[in-house]
């Protein structure tokens, strides 16, 4: 049989599912609702007995989750982690329980990198740095100041913190490129909609291009743009992050002028890192997955071909 484990003692002799406890850190966009299926897919190809908690974008759930399976000892632990800083304690309570840790999507910051074994996901920072280079190009006729709002994803956590430095590291050449506003919308399209409504009621005259973190809070943003009377995609040029079906619609219509790729689909990453870990292998301690970025001209041929 495959993907089995006869390891522990009641169990001698005979085999059994690997357990994988996943600690999901929320619902909170059309990425992370791909990125759950994602997983619950490839674990149950891959015979993987998952054990899924869904921390509702609290950190102390999925400290929770966690001590649940650790309890329940699982063969493997993972977690998105929803911000960077305080985790070393519990990853401290994982080890000394002897289970593996795997952190998906997000990292986690802690001085001891030997409490888990690898990080599996994207370069948020490079994304960033994709955003900031599609604003210099497609704003290359502009000598004069061109105004940017930045709406941001959840406060410390690592695709918010690395996508804005990668923006930064582009665009600070340009002298003409100014950050205006920078605020937090939590990756919800509900807090998009709200953010950058107040903004257009304090500097509407003054915006040119939108930077948003996540497909979702530029959905929202669309929205309270075309309500204030603009057009999203002509009076505000739209950039996005992950690449959502959405997404590539609004782009179709000319309403988002570029998208760069964030790739949800790690459910096949994280059970053949499972898989591996199980056999006695080991892992690098980085794993990246490979992404693009998208224009207007492409959106079309695109647009039915996305996963998610
Ligand atoms: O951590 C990945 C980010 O989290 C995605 O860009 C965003 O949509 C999600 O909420």
């Amino acid at each position: 049989a495959k993907n089995v484990v006869n390891h522990n003692d009641q169990d001698q002799g005979l085999v059994r599912p690997i357990v994988l406890g996943f600690s999901q850190l929320g619902s909170e966009s059309a990425w992370r609702n791909a990125n759950t299926i994602s997983i619950r897919e490839a674990a149950e190809e891959a015979g993987i007995e998952l054990h899924f908690e869904d921390a509702d974008q609290s950190q102390s759930k999925q400290f929770e989750a966690i001590r649940t399976f650790i309890k329940q000892k699982v063969d493997v632990i993972a977690i998105a982690p929803v911000i960077e800083s305080g985790w070393e304690p519990i990853l401290k309570e994982i080890k000394q329980a002897g289970i593996p840790l795997i952190i998906l999507d997000r990292l986690v910051n802690v001085s001891d990198p030997s409490l888990y074994v690898t990080y599996i996901g994207s370069d948020f920072y490079e994304e960033g740095r994709k955003a900031g280079k599609y604003v210099i190009d497609k704003m290359n006729s502009r000598k004069d100041t061109v105004g940017i709002v930045e709406l941001v994803g959840t406060e410390g956590s690592t695709p918010s913190i690395a996508r804005g430095k990668g923006f930064r590291d582009v665009i600070k050449e340009h002298a003409n490129l100014k950050i205006l506003k920078s605020e937090s919308a939590d990756f919800t399209f509900a807090q998009g909609k709200q953010v950058m409504k107040s903004i257009l009621t304090n500097m509407s005259n003054e915006i040119n291009v939108l930077y948003s973190h996540n497909d979702d809070m530029a959905l929202g943003a669309i929205e309270a743009i075309e309500e204030f009377g603009l057009r999203p995609g002509k009076d505000i040029i739209i950039i996005s992050v992950d690449g959502t079906n959405k997404a590539f619609e609004k782009m179709a219509e000319g309403k988002i002028n570029s998208v760069v790729e964030c790739n949800p689909l790690l459910g096949p990453n994280l059970m053949q890192a499972v898989n591996e870990l199980m056999q006695g292998r080991s892992l690098p301690k980085r794993i990246v997955t490979p992404e693009s970025v998208f224009t207007e001209t492409m959106a079309l041929e695109e647009v039915g071909k996305r996963k998610y």
